[in-house]
């Protein structure tokens, strides 16, 4: 029997909840489709915090390493925001993604049929909304250097660095373009060339990338641009390639169309070694253990890995089809609530009714 080892990172608010609704999806999955899952849960985030004294313990990165991939659900807690930067969640974050080398972050945005009017959007406008954003997750002004604060005799002053090289450029946009051909090829690279050096290069580069890809039809917006054509006609886009702040903040607003964060699956890749496959939402502490959270961004996430990292092609889309057969349904978790003929149901009763359908 087929077998893989997947590191679960349950982290900090809701991220436990969802991460035991998965757990339990994933062991019917797999036995449903004759492969075995091994689990390993470790500590991540701010409960690493708590049990180690940081957010991203060399005895985690160990299992990371050494595991088919990593499933994690969400960190963060206000009760650090205090700490120094090195000992918050988030750098806990950003040194998973660097020690692991994923430097593609993939963000699809699917429309569910039965969601279009949990969209702050009119239903015409996000009704054919299919894109994905190509994220470059390893650079940029997360990690660019020189960045810090230094006291002035006039005051303090704090800076972080844009970077990227023509190689860093070059291998996000592969990406892309290899994604746009699978797709509807078209590849919408975003940038902020009439401002930013560092766009300038981006642009230049995307360009000579794209002579290799002479089917795939290649355009250029602006960051301000690209956050307006989002919410004014988003069935434009095919797949979305940006640096890593501007992917940052354009995969929120792409996630608001689907009608909820709470929806949105990612995969975050490098080109040899274990992916992480995470929600894009965060940990929703003011909903934490409150039975409230929606568990289908980290479901769906498990099927990108389901797909991406072990090919179980159809097990990923027996669940995606489960899952939209229960929103079909009417079953809704309150981020998702729209009218009166939707039930409403909390994350595990979201995780039994799914059960039901998988075994
Ligand atoms: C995301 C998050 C992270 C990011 C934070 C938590 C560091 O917002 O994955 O989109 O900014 O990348
Ligand atoms: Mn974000």
């Amino acid at each position: 029997m087929k077998s893989y080892k997947i590191t679960l990172l349950p982290g900090d608010g809701i991220g436990p909840e969802i991460t035991k609704v998965t757990h339990k999806i994933l062991d019917l999955v797999s036995r449903k489709f004759g492969f075995e899952i091994k689990f390993k849960e470790m500590p991540f985030g701010g409960s690493a915090i708590a049990s180690d004294g940081i957010p991203f313990p060399d005895r985690t990165l160990q299992e990371c390493k050494n595991s088919d991939a990593v499933l994690l659900a969400a960190i963060g807690d206000p009760k650090y925001d205090e700490l120094p930067r090195e000992k918050r969640p988030e750098t806990g974050l950003l040194n998973l993604r660097s020690s692991l080398n994923l430097f593609a972050n993939i963000r699809p945005v699917k429309i569910i049929p039965s969601l279009t009017k949990a969209s702050s959007l009119k239903e015409d406008f996000v009704k054919d909304v299919d894109l994905v954003v190509v994220r470059e997750l390893t650079s940029g002004i997360y990690f660019g250097e020189p960045k810090g604060r230094i006291k002035t005799e006039k005051g303090e002053r704090a800076f972080n660095t844009m970077t990227y090289t023509s190689k860093e450029i070059k291998r996000i946009a592969e990406i892309a373009f290899k994604l746009a051909k699978q797709r509807n090829q078209k590849v919408c690279s975003v940038d902020k060339a009439n401002v930013l050096d560092v766009s300038q290069l981006w642009r230049e580069e995307t360009i000579l990338v794209s002579d290799k890809y002479k089917d795939i039809e290649l355009t250029h917006q602006y960051v301000d641009n690209a956050a307006m054509q989002l919410v004014r006609n988003p069935s434009q886009f095919d797949v979305i390639l940006t640096g890593n702040l501007f992917g940052d903040i354009l995969s929120d607003i792409a996630a608001m169309l689907t009608g909820s964060i709470g929806m949105l699956p990612s995969a975050s890749l490098t080109t040899n070694g274990p992916g992480v496959f995470e929600p894009v939402h965060g940990s929703a502490p003011d909903i934490a253990g409150k039975d409230k959270a929606n568990p289908i961004a980290m479901l769906l996430s498990s099927a990108m890995m389901l797909k991406i990292a072990f090919n179980e092609t159809q097990a990923a889309t027996y669940l995606e089809n489960a899952i939209n057969e229960i929103l079909t349904e009417g079953y809704r978790t309150s981020d998702l609530m729209s009218n009166q003929t939707t039930q409403q149901v909390g994350c595990s009763q979201m995780g039994e009714l799914l059960a039901e359908k998988l075994k």
